[in-house]
């Protein structure tokens, strides 16, 4: 099988993802790197794993559909069976819903429906959580709302925001690896 990754920015998950195929805990390639900064670090670590990166720029684009009609294009071309976003902090169009729906899935670093959006760490900390954790769920319109997949929790009693980070990114690269390669067996 062949998978897609979508980031934004560091791209753990991505190296995770990517490591895992690697070595063959999961049963799939990643066949294209997808990154709406040019500048970000997945893009680095991409070119250094020689996987192919598509790195454009939003501005450069009329509209999100257009550039949602390029990557749709790229998919196309290279053929992918499973598109995982990494960190993308995009919301995504029917464009790519239309043509990828129910092939999309997200991480998310909390135990959702709890804390959506993009402060979801920060925001379970101020809160004075004491159980954390990742969901990975089905994409649709809604922000980090579709049917969700997998979770796990961890139990934490405290007001660390890196801590949490730390926890959540193993956890994440964990569960993702896991989740991804049960999808492309099933
Ligand atoms: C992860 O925590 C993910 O859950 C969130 O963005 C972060 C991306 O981290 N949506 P990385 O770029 O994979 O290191």
């Amino acid at each position: 099988k062949r998978i897609a990754v979508f980031a934004s920015g560091e791209g753990s998950n991505f190296e995770a993802i990517a490591a895992a195929c690697e070595r063959g805990a999961i049963a799939a390639e990643v066949a294209l790197v997808v990154c709406d900064r040019p500048g970000a670090r997945v893009t680095e670590r991409a070119a250094a794993r020689g996987i192919a990166c598509f790195a454009f720029a939003p501005k450069e684009y009329a509209s999100k559909a257009d550039y949602e009609r390029e990557i749709v294009a790229r998919l196309d071309a290279v053929g992918v069976d499973l598109v995982c976003l990494a960190g993308y902090m995009r919301i995504l169009s029917e464009v790519l819903l239309g043509a990828y729906g129910g092939r999309i899935v997200n991480i998310h670093p909390s135990l959702l429906p709890a804390f959506k959006g993009a402060h979801a760490i920060e925001e379970a900390v101020a809160y004075g959580v004491k159980v954390y954790g990742v969901t990975i769920h089905w994409v649709d319109a809604t922000l980090d709302g579709g049917r969700i997949i997998a979770q796990r929790a961890f139990a934490y009693d405290g007001d660390d925001v890196h801590e949490v980070e730390r926890r959540v990114h193993e956890v994440e690269h964990e569960l993702y690896v896991e989740t991804i390669d049960k999808l492309v067996k099933a």
